[in-house]
């Protein structure tokens, strides 16, 4: 039983507790189909992973969000609505395009006002953001090109604190860890910061897979020592 069309029960699954128990509001909903309408790929978290990021930024109390891959935003509507009065997000997004239909969402959402873009590599801003003295994030969330995984790891710990909690998505990618070949542009990425979670002492991890519109994959939750 099972074996019998996996994939289309775990999205009918998926959409079930979405209307249930998710509830995305309109923002939300609006944020998904400009996304499609601008003709961006749909490759934001799921509802179901976009809700547990809002509820991560409650329950870790942040105040300060540091967003690695906007693309139109979802997922920064997402924690955006997790933060308090006077919290903040910045978010790094390369393609300028990218960030104008998330600029629209965010201010649809009425969240414009608690989010910085920086359009950019997300490299270059985030060492700017540390020349520039940026206060420590309390909550990093990574999703971009997966190639800087390692890199983005260690800059989520430089400009983190004690205690930050780190998100990273996309760390299965349909089980191509296993098999790096599958994938040699994304997975030895995902592969290196993996590795980074056991080995950086700085660093207390674990990954949730998981399954449905958004195929076979996976995030990791980490948190700095
Ligand atoms: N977090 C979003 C999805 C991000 S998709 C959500 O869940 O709603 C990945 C995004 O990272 C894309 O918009 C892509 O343009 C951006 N990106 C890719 N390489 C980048 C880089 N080097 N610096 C910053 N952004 C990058
Ligand atoms: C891709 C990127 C993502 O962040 C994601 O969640 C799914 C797919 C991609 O580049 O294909
Ligand atoms: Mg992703």
């Amino acid at each position: 039983m099972f074996e019998h069309q996996p994939t289309s029960r775990w999205i009918a699954v998926e959409e079930y507790l979405t209307a249930v128990v998710v509830q995305p509001d309109d923002s939300l909903r609006h944020a998904a189909a400009a996304a499609l309408d601008a003709g961006m790929p749909p490759i934001e978290v799921a509802p179901n992973a976009g809700k547990l990021l809002k509820l991560l930024v409650q329950l870790s109390g942040a105040r300060r969000v540091l967003e690695i891959g906007t693309l139109a935003g979802f997922s920064t509507i997402w924690m955006a609505q997790g933060l308090p009065d006077g919290g903040r997000l910045i978010t790094c997004e390369y393609v300028p395009r990218h960030a104008k239909v998330a600029r629209s969402n965010l201010d649809l959402a009425g969240l414009g006002h608690l989010v910085e873009i920086r359009v950019g590599a997300a490299l270059d801003t985030l060492s700017e953001l540390e020349s520039e003295g940026a206060e420590p994030f309390d909550f990093v969330f990574i999703d971009a090109d997966k190639e800087n995984n390692p890199r983005y790891l260690d800059w989520a710990i430089r400009l983190g604190r004690p205690g930050t909690t780190v998100v990273m998505d996309n760390v299965v990618w349909e089980g191509a860890v296993l098999e790096p070949a599958l994938d040699p542009v994304n997975a030895p990425g995902i592969v290196a910061a993996l590795q980074l979670m056991r080995e950086d002492p700085r660093l207390d991890a674990t990954v949730i897979q998981t399954v449905g519109s958004k195929g076979w994959d996976g995030f990791a939750l980490a948190r700095v020592r």
